[in-house]
């Protein structure tokens, strides 16, 4: 049996994350999406708020499940048995950041492969970066991130603004 990780800060989740999920769901037997949460980027959604979110957005597909880690990939791999790392990868830019990461993973266990699928050609452009960026400045993200979240989204982007306005 495969199960694998996807791990990722999904911060928060996009239309490109979710179609990462639903490709790997399709190749292997179980997903585990990983979200971290000791996150040195300082996310701007709390680690329950972005599982909350994903959990939403992946509850028609069975085989996935969401969990949140700390610590190192590597050893909550081994903590919940996967065998797989799965990550995508948009363009050459984030080729070097992901060839270092899969390889430390790689020396730090040896058991454990990673897997790329690269991003669709439609979600190619997309971060969750640029999507805080467009919804902070009052943009329309409905493009960027999957239905179920987009309202929560936005509202919560666009609480902090007025938070700080004040
Ligand atoms: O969505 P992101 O922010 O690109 O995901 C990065 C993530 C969470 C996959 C990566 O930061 C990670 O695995 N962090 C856990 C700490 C770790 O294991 N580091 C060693 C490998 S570099």
């Amino acid at each position: 049996m495969t199960r694998a990780i996807y791990p990722g800060s999904f911060d928060p989740v996009t239309n490109g994350h979710l179609d990462i999920i639903k490709r790997s769901a399709k190749i292997v037997d179980e997903l585990i999406v990983g979200v971290l949460s000791n996150n040195s980027k300082s996310p701007l959604f709390s680690v329950d708020n972005r599982v909350k979110m994903l959990n939403e957005v992946v509850a028609d597909i069975p085989n996935v499940k969401v969990m949140s880690f700390e610590g190192l990939l590597v050893d909550f791999a081994n903590e919940v048995e996967a065998n797989v790392i799965i990550r995508g990868l948009r363009a050459v830019t984030d080729f070097e950041y992901e060839l270092q990461m899969s390889q430390t993973n790689m020396v730090l266990d040896s058991s454990l492969e990673t897997i790329f699928l690269t991003t669709r050609l439609e979600y190619a452009y997309l971060n969750s970066s640029t999507v805080k960026e467009v919804a902070y400045h009052g943009g329309d993200i409905s493009r960027f991130v999957p239905e179920p979240v987009l309202e929560q989204v936005t509202n919560y982007i666009i609480g902090l603004k007025e938070n700080e306005d004040e």
